[in-house]
Formats: C-alpha cells, sequence, structure tokens
C-alpha cells in the first residue's frame, strides 16, 4: 500500500510508557490528524515515523518497504519525508528561495532553484524568494515552510502543530491554503493538532491517542464527532451537559427525558453526555422540565443558550445548568414558558464503572439509543 503503516508501536523513555502498540495506516492522498491530551506521545509517533528517534518494539512501513523495526532503522533522510514541526524554524541566514532548495541538495541548481520557484508559486510566495526570513510575518513563514517540506516530493508528510504560533484569522486562512495544498500533491500527511476544530475541518480522518498510548478511535469527522465511543472522546469536541444515572427497565432517565439503550445491564450506573445540540428547547412550554435563560451568545447562524433547570425537574445542583446550541430566531425573552427535552441521536452513554475512554483497553462500544420514549 502506498503510504504511511505504523504496526504495534510501542515505546518508552526509561521507565515512562509513552506509547502501547499504537498502529495507525495512512493511504497516499489522505490526511490524517492525531488528537489527544498533552503528553499522550503524539511527537513521539511522528518521531518516530520519522526516524530521528529509534523503533523499539513495532514495524514502520512506507510504500511498503520497512524503514524501521527493531533490527532496521533507515535514516531519516532515506525515508522520503517532508517535515513541518511547531517552529517551522527557517534558516535565518538563507533567502527565501535557499531556504526551499535546502532540501534539493542532489539536484543540479538550476534545477533546483525551478522546483523551489514553482513550490513558492503554490504557496503564492514567489515574490519573496529574494528576502530573508526575518522580513516575513509568522503565516508568510509558515507558507515557505510548507514549500520546503513539499519541495523534495515527500511521499509523507509530518506536520507537528503546524499552525499553533499563528493566531485565529490567520490560522483559519493558512490551514485551508495547505488543504489545497496538500490535496493537489496527493502526499500521505499526518497532521498533529491540540484543536478538535482544525481536526474537524482539515482531517479526511480523524484518530484520539488516549492517555495510555493507544489509539482509542479512529474514524471519519463525522463517525468521531456522531458515534464517539468512549466520554474522553465524546467531551474533546465541545461542550457536553453531563448527567449521571443508571440503566433501569432499558432506559436512562435524565432530567430532560427517557433514553432507551441497548447493551447495557439492568442497575449499571452510567454518565450520559448530551451535546448543546440535543437539548431542545420548547417555547410554547408543553412538555419537559421548566428551564430559565441566562444568557445566550450568537455564534452566526445559531446561538449557544445557558439555561438552568427549575429545581422541580428532579437534576442534581451540579446537573442543573446546561448549554443549548439553538436557531438564531430562539427569542427568550417574548416566551414565558420553556421547557428542554433531549434528542437522543446527540446523547452518549458510557458506564460509569469502566471508564474506558480514559483506561482505553477492553472497552466496547454498543449501539447508540434509538428513541426517547
Ligand atoms: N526525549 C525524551 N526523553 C524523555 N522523555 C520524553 C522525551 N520526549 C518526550 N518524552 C516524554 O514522553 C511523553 C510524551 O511526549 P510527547 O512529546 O510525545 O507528547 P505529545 O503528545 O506530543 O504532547 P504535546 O501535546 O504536549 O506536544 C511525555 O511524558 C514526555 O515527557
Ligand atoms: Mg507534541
Amino acid at each position: 500500500m502506498k503510504g504511511l503503516h505504523i504496526v504495534g508501536v510501542s515505546h518508552a523513555y526509561g521507565e515512562n510508557k509513552v506509547l502501547d502498540n499504537a498502529s495507525l495506516m495512512i493511504p497516499a492522498g489522505e490526511l490524517v490528524c492525531l488528537l489527544g491530551s498533552s503528553g499522550s506521545g503524539k511527537t513521539t509517533l511522528l518521531r518516530l515515523a520519522a526516524g530521528l528517534e529509534r523503533l523499539q518494539l513495532g514495524k514502520i512501513v512506507i510504500d511498503d518497504k520497512i524503514v524501521a523495526d527493531p533490527e532496521v532503522h533507515v535514516p531519516p533522510d532515506h525515508r522520503g519525508i517532508g517535515l513541518m514541526f511547531q517552529d517551522y524554524a527557517l534558516f535565518p541566514h538563507l533567502s527565501i528561495i535557499d531556504n526551499v532548495t535546502f532540501g534539493l541538495r542532489g539536484m543540479a541548481k538550476p534545477k533546483a532553484e525551478r522546483r523551489a520557484m514553482e513550490m513558492l508559486g503554490r504557496v503564492s510566495m514567489t515574490k519573496y524568494a529574494q528576502s530573508h526570513p526575518h522580513m516575513l510575518s509568522g503565516g508568510q513563514q509558515q507558507r515557505v515552510a510548507m514549500a520546503r517540506a513539499l519541495a523534495p516530493e515527500p511521499k509523507l508528510l509530518l506536520l507537528d502543530e503546524p499552525f499553533s504560533g499563528l493566531d485565529t484569522n490567520m490560522r483559519l486562512h493558512i490551514r485551508e491554503e495547505t488543504l489545497t495544498v496538500l490535496k493537489a500533491s496527493g502526499v500521505a500527511t499526518v497532521m498533529v493538532t491540540h484543536d478538535p476544530e482544525e481536526a474537524m475541518f482539515m482531517a479526511d480522518r480523524i484518530k484520539i491517542l488516549g492517555e495510555s498510548g493507544r489509539i482509542l478511535q479512529s474514524g471519519r469527522p463525522h463517525d468521531i464527532y456522531y458515534h464517539p465511543q468512549h466520554g474522553f472522546v465524546a467531551k474533546l469536541f465541545g461542550l457536553m451537559n453531563r448527567f449521571e444515572s443508571v440503566i433501569v427497565g432499558g432506559c436512562v432517565e435524565i432530567p430532560l427525558g427517557k433514553i432507551r439503550v441497548k447493551g447495557l445491564g439492568e442497575g449499571r450506573p452510567v454518565e450520559v453526555l448530551v451535546r448543546p445540540e440535543g437539548v431542545i428547547l420548547d417555547s410554547e412550554g408543553k412538555d419537559g422540565p421548566v428551564i430559565d435563560v441566562i444568557s445566550t451568545h450568537l455564534l452566526g447562524h445559531d446561538n449557544i443558550v445557558r439555561v438552568r433547570l427549575s429545581d422541580e425537574s428532579g437534576a442534581k445542583e451540579d446537573e442543573k445548568e446546561l448549554y443549548v446550541r439553538a436557531h438564531h430566531a430562539f427569542e427568550p425573552e417574548l416566551s414565558n414558558r420553556i421547557t428542554a427535552g433531549v434528542d437522543p441521536e446527540y446523547a452518549f452513554i458510557f458506564p460509569l464503572d469502566d471508564l474506558g475512554g480514559m483506561a482505553g483497553a477492553g472497552y466496547t462500544a454498543w449501539p447508540q439509543p434509538h428513541a426517547a420514549e
């Protein structure tokens, strides 16, 4: 298979076990985002793939060639890899074009310069070819770093938090440009990010690395968002309303209503996580517990509304304040009695006695609930 295949990689720094049997496959042309908490081993995984770190256990294959196993270690510059790490360090004493040709040392100078200019063109930076890095903005330096990483036509591109040094607007702009350049080059890309929204925006597939050093879940952004298999994964993607309950008669009951659950035994304590879009407000106030609106925050085409359940709802104190995503036309001041319900499609149920999301091993997902009763 063309692309990167990491098979059963474990890694420890002395006593500190960082990766535990981590596997991932990234076909050519695909962009995979690796998401996980700080210290979970994301950079370590990239350094192992790049050959900057010696592999202890497992196997790394690039385009069907083993580049690392406990006996084999192909040096980094023979792996056909482009690297771009957080500080995208350009060489300050070299001009922009010389920064880009730096990785093309095997090529005759005129050819290398043609190639470098072509790459600078792709990231709209040709007119800065003779400038030096300090004359460029952060975003422009970022683009040059991308051109430099792609110039030798790597088979694989490894990006470690490449946009973290940029402000929000620049980030949005650069990540869109990066996506265009990457898709045009057809390279397999692994990008580490802390930012779940960035992962949703960029990735063909997202892999979540848990604290246990294992890949907890892997899937298309849609699957990860709508079918998280661990509480940890669900909570990574934005605000969540959390309740605790127990399974009774095949259902869980939370103050917002009852949700049917399959595959979990009677009496099992669970946590119920409801996304803000899963709390349904009814301004006619017919059914469900009454809420008070605390504040609304316009986010463009919809609102995030902070509400509080009434004392009669039966909610525990720490379960009373909820976040709701409501249509922008929602006008709470016009209503005198607003009630709340739950859309089970946005409710995720995980057993409390098996915090698999954090522990990783031995965890099984089960079908999501189908309908509230
Ligand atoms: N060269 C090293 N020597 C010893 N320990 C290291 C080394 N590099 C990383 N570690 C440790 O390995 C663990 C994982 O580090 P790593 O940098 O891979 O995490 P990360 O997921 O990239 O974190 P972050 O999101 O903060 O960048 C951490 O506990 C870290 O302290
Ligand atoms: Mg890191």
